[in-house]
Order: C-alpha cells, then structure tokens, then sequence
C-alpha cells in the first residue's frame, strides 16, 4: 500500500480479530476497540498467536512485523481519528448496530466507508436515519477471513456506488475475494447456497436415502474437490462437451424433475436434529470438537497455502 491506510475495526471479538489480522498482513495500520475495554489486551494478544501460526505455516513472513501495525484504542474517537476504513464487528444484535452507528455517523471522517460483517442484517434496517448512510454497507466476511477470503459486498438502497467500488477495491488490496450483492437479501449469497444444501441434506438423511456419514462423503470426496478451486457454473460447463448450454440440454430435465421434489419448507424436526446430532457425536464425541476445530484450521491453513502457490505460479 502506498501511504499508511488506517482501519479501525469496531468490535474486537471473533470476527474483530480475524480482521485485524487480515488488514495488519497487508501493511494497513489498524487500530482495534471493543464496547468492553478490557477485552481489547486479551484480543491483540489473540492476534498475535494468530499472526505467529499462519508465520509457522509460512502464510505470513513477520509476525512482529504484522503486530507493529495492530494498536489498540480504548476510546472509540481514538480509533476513528482519521482513519480511511471501518469494519464493524459487534454482536449480531440489530439495537447494538443501531446504537453504535449513530456514534460512527459523527465520529468517523465524512470520506471514509463503513463496513459491517453482519451475517444476516441488511444495512438498511441499521443506516437509515444517518445523515452519512451512503457510505455504509455489509462487508460480511466468512469465519476465519484470514483463510477463507470470499467477502460479500452488499450496499443498502442508498448505499452509494463510490462506496461500494471503494470497498471492493480496498478487498481486493488485502487479499481478500469481494463477490458483490446487487442487491439486500437475507443471508447475502452464500448462507443461501449453504441453506439450499443444508435443506436437501437433511431431507436425504430424514427419508433414509443416505447416512450422516454418506452425506458427508459425497461432499468431501465428491463435490468439494472441485469446489476449492471452481464454483458450480464452471463445473457444469467443463461436464458437456459443448460448454454450459449443452450441459444444460443434456440434464435439465433430470434436474427439473429432482427439483419437483424439492419443495417442503417445513422446519427441521427435533427427532431429526437428535438423529443426525447423535450420529455426530458417535463419531466426535462432544469433548473433542474443540480438537477437531484445531484439526480443521490446520486443513484450512495448507490448502491456503496450496493456493497462494498456485497464484504465484505463471
Ligand atoms: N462468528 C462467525 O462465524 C461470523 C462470521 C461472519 C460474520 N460474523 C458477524 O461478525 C459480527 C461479530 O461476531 P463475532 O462472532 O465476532 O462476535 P463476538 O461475540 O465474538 O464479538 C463481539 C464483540 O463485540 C463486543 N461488544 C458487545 N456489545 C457491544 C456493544 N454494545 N458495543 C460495542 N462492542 C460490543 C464484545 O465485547 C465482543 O468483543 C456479527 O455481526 C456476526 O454476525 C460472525
């Protein structure tokens, strides 16, 4: 970057810290603050464990380096003096988004966007009465965006298109994916995706089609494999030999007819969630999930790696 870009990330738990690594691996200066300041220490500390794993795994070069750029404010107008960007990161609480809002309409630099990583509230129901409102938007990342970089970008009505642009552009800058909602639905693009698939899973397992297990499987073995590396509309149109179309003509018809079933809204039931909970927990009893999160950051961690090689090769 060439001059200090300054980001102040608002709310410093989870998401908050992931963040801050984020834009401190890309040289930005960040300054951190939290509604509880004395949960500021333990969440630069936390950075910093972040920052020394991903230098093990060769993911980052200087973890002191990277934690040269990270400060923490424990006053909110220290944290938005002068600064060029704000990722917002406090509870998914629509009345705590609200309250703090209003504070960052006045107190954040007229020039600088504002970013909110909701996971399911449309900046909308949050910005409206601001006298700044066109420069606020949902910058809604996926857990941990240090490794997972996809970022949905997605303005309110008023939300201006500077804004938006100046939000991808920064993305892009810091590694991260920025896809762009056109426009506010609920759960953005990819928690719709996953929704779609969650529902047709568990209808399969319900219907005794498959196990919890078998499931998994064909994801992990099957699917997935191509989806670290290609979304579904390419992988449909490398699966034809005439590209997309004819994929299309070949298979509509099975699909339309698999999609006719496909309908019921109704609820997952309890005795449903049990089954499908319960064959979990036969294969990871419930004190090893912290283990097995260890285990999958670790996955993720390698094939970030595995893909920054393939980036830097011609
Ligand atoms: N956890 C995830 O997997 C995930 C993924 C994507 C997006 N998000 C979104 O990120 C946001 C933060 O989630 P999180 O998982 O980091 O939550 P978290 O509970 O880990 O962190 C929230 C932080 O906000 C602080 N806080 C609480 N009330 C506050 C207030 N009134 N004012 C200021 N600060 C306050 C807390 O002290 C805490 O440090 C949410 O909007 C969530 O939907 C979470």
């Amino acid at each position: 970057m060439s001059k200090k870009f300054t980001v102040a990330v608002v709310g410093s738990g989870l998401i908050g810290q992931a963040w801050a690594l984020v834009f401190a691996r890309a040289g930005c200066e960040v300054r951190m603050w939290d509604g509880n300041p004395s949960a500021l220490k333990p969440a630069r500390e936390m950075v910093a464990t972040l920052a020394q794993e991903l230098q093990q795994c060769g993911l980052v070069e200087d973890a002191e380096v990277l934690m040269s750029h990270v400060q923490v404010c424990e006053v909110l107008a220290d944290a938005l003096a002068n600064v060029d960007y704000v990722q917002e990161s406090v509870p998914e609480v629509l009345a705590v988004k609200q309250a703090l809002y209003a504070q960052l309409d006045t107190l954040t630099p007229e020039q600088a966007v504002i970013g909110s990583s909701t996971s399911s509230i449309p900046a909308s129901a949050f910005t409206e009465n601001l006298k700044h409102r066109q420069r606020c938007l949902v910058a809604h990342p996926v857990n941990p965006p240090y490794l997972v970089p996809v970022v949905e970008i997605c303005g309110a009505p008023w939300t201006s298109q500077e804004a938006v642009q100046s939000c991808i552009d920064l993305m892009h800058r810091v590694k991260q994916k920025p896809v762009h909602v056109r426009r506010e639905l609920e759960g953005f693009i990819l928690n719709r995706l996953q929704g779609a698939l969650l529902r047709e899973a568990f209808r399969l397992v319900e219907q005794g089609y498959v196990d919890v297990d078998g499931l998994d499987v064909t994801i992990r073995e099957g699917l997935g494999l191509r989806w670290s590396f290609m979304g579904p509309f390419e992988t449909i149109d490398l699966n034809a030999p005439g590209g997309l179309a004819d994929y299309c003509h070949r298979y509509g018809d099975m699909y339309q007819s698999i999609a006719q079933e496909q309908v019921s809204t109704a609820p997952w039931s309890e005795q449903l969630i049990e089954e499908i909970h319960s064959a979990r927990r036969t294969m990871l009893p419930t004190e090893s999930l912290g283990d097995r999160r260890n285990w999958r950051d670790r996955r993720l961690m390698a094939l970030a790696l595995h893909k920054k090689m393939l980036e830097s090769q011609p």
